[in-house]
């Protein structure tokens, strides 16, 4: 993990909702693998004191003394508004890569990635890794309507299959991911599922994964404070390997990317005693 004064290569309107920052920092995009985030410092003028925290979203490391991440958002509040006004060549405190990424598959072929919202921007970067390692890629992605959704054309690249659904029905499927997914899933012959975005869609995505034995990844995006390990802002309720405890642990680090069957996606907020077991345990 680097702190950095990075500099800001481009900063493009992403359709209608989304910004895009690209941002030279060399070391990080080295060293950065899919869904691995950077906290972000917006413009000290408003003496933000915590940083930021965004996926990245794709890498460039054609140049080593300018290669770059780039991050795309949408703006939230009033750190994500003061991001959205920095310009081209502005300089940008950040630090990353940040927590745990997703884990490319050794003995499976079918990767089916899943993604809601501005949620979806780690799929770009493990999309490309995956097709990189070989592997099938197919791509669900779903949002409240067309706008929300990220780069379609991208995705669209990307998958062997793609599907989008909104809950508009402005484009694709009029409904929710899970709708399509099941279908997806025989369809593709998906053997393994990848998930970003928000934390009900997880938690369905994860539910259908299990009932179909396919092992699913989620990247989990909590309130994150300081975002590097210290204030336990960003705790989420996880099983322990065996099944047997469970215990708020920190997604900043150990995540954001979880094992979704490890999730207890039922004890978000409540109180865990350090390796509580698991209910019928
Ligand atoms: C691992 C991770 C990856 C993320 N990737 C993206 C991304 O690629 N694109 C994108 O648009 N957004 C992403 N987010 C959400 C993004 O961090 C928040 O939208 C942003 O922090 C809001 O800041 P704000 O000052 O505009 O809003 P405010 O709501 O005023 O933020 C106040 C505080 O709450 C925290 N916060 C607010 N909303 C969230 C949230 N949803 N998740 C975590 N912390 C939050 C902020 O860090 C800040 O400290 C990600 C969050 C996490 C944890
Ligand atoms: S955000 Fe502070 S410990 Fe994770």
């Amino acid at each position: 993990m680097k702190h950095y004064t990075g500099e800001i290569l481009s900063h493009r309107k992403h359709g209608e909702e989304y910004h895009s920052l690209t941002i030279v920092a060399p070391d990080i995009a080295e060293a950065a693998r899919p869904g691995q985030f950077v906290n972000l410092r917006p413009p000290p003028d408003r003496s933000f004191i915590l940083r930021r925290p965004f996926s990245i979203c794709r890498v460039n490391r054609s140049s080593s003394w300018a290669a770059t991440v780039e991050v795309i958002f949408d703006i939230r509040g009033p750190g994500t508004a003061a991001l959205a006004a920095m310009k081209s060549h502005d300089p940008i405190d950040l630090i990353g890569p940040v927590g745990r990424g997703f884990v490319v598959p050794k003995n499976r072929q079918n990767c089916l990635m899943v993604g809601g919202g501005v949620g979806a921007t780690p799929l770009f970067f493990l999309g490309e890794e995956l097709r990189a390692a070989g592997k099938r890629v197919d791509v669900l992605c779903g949002a409240a309507r067309a706008s929300r959704l990220v780069n379609t054309l991208e995705l669209k690249r990307l998958g062997a299959i793609t599907e989008f659904t909104t809950d508009d029905g402005s484009v694709g499927h009029h409904g929710l991911v899970t709708d399509l997914l099941p279908a997806m899933i025989e369809r593709c012959g998906t053997e393994v599922i990848y998930a970003c975005g928000p934390r009900p869609m997880l938690a369905a995505v994860t539910a259908l994964a299990i009932e179909h034995r396919i092992p699913v990844q989620v990247a989990l995006e909590e309130q994150m404070a300081c975002g590097m390990g210290i204030c336990m802002t960003c705790v989420a309720p996880i099983y322990n390997r065996e099944g047997t405890g469970l215990m708020n642990v920190r997604t900043c680090l150990e995540g954001p990317v979880f094992n979704g069957a490890r999730v207890a996606w039922d004890r978000y907020g409540a109180v865990i005693d350090e390796w509580d077991a698991p209910p019928g345990n």
